[in-house]
């Protein structure tokens, strides 16, 4: 699928302020700096659309972004910062939890996990979140340029390890990396094939 369009619509902190549209769309969420914000620009080709940096807790609020004026792309901000205080950090969470829950228009959760970490559970226990709230998810493994390629097949495979104790059958998975625009046209793809279908 070709993006031919990408504007920034609206931020904000409450799911009832989101679009009102019956568009759908697709969110990005994961640890604090795994690349939600960098995989956005990197889909639609605009290294400005979408806030990045190199500190944890850049993203603060969930922000749309209309894509070929047919479909959302949504920025969160990462879980698991340690350095936001209590306060926010429960802010955040209940801010991303309303979101999952009454969003009706999320067609499919992007969970991105940093290829290098083993496991995490806090990423293992949103999962299991999401799946018991009947949400669809796929995971997306960032940074893969940080690897040689056997490390990403050994990696991947010890994950779909972990994965295996609580899933019968995996989620579909996609290997990214945004500096080198690696499985961008295939993350792409999967949302072309599900708006189509
Ligand atoms: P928060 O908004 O803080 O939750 O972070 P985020 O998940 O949106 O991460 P962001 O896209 O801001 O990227 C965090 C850091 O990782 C930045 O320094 C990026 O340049 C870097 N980064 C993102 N994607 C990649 C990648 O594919 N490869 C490499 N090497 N670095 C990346
Ligand atoms: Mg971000």
């Amino acid at each position: 699928m070709k993006i031919s369009s990408a504007k920034f619509v609206i931020s904000n902190s409450d799911v009832s302020k989101c679009p009102n549209s019956s568009l759908p769309e697709y969110a990005f969420i994961g640890r604090s700096n795994v690349g939600k914000s960098s995989l956005i620009n990197t889909l639609t080709d605009n290294k400005n659309l979408a806030k990045t940096s190199g500190k944890p807790g850049k993203t603060q609020l969930i922000n749309h972004f209309l894509i070929n004026n047919a479909w959302h792309l949504v920025d969160l901000p990462g879980y698991g910062y340690a350095r936001v205080s209590k306060k926010d950090k429960k802010t955040f969470q209940k801010y991303i939890t309303q979101y999952f829950l009454k969003r009706r228009q999320l067609v499919c959760a992007f969970v991105l996990v940093d290829i290098r970490h083993e496991p995490q559970k806090i990423d293992l226990d949103f999962m299991q979140w999401l799946g018991e709230n009947q949400i669809p998810f796929s995971i997306i493994f960032t940074k893969v340029d940080k690897l040689k390629p056997q490390q990403i097949d050994t990696k991947l495979q010890a994950y779909f390890e972990v994965l295996a104790a609580n899933w019968e059958a995996p989620p579909p998975y996609f290997v990214t990396s945004s500096l080198q625009k690696l499985g961008k046209e295939e993350v792409l793809n999967y949302i072309g094939s599900i708006n189509q279908s």
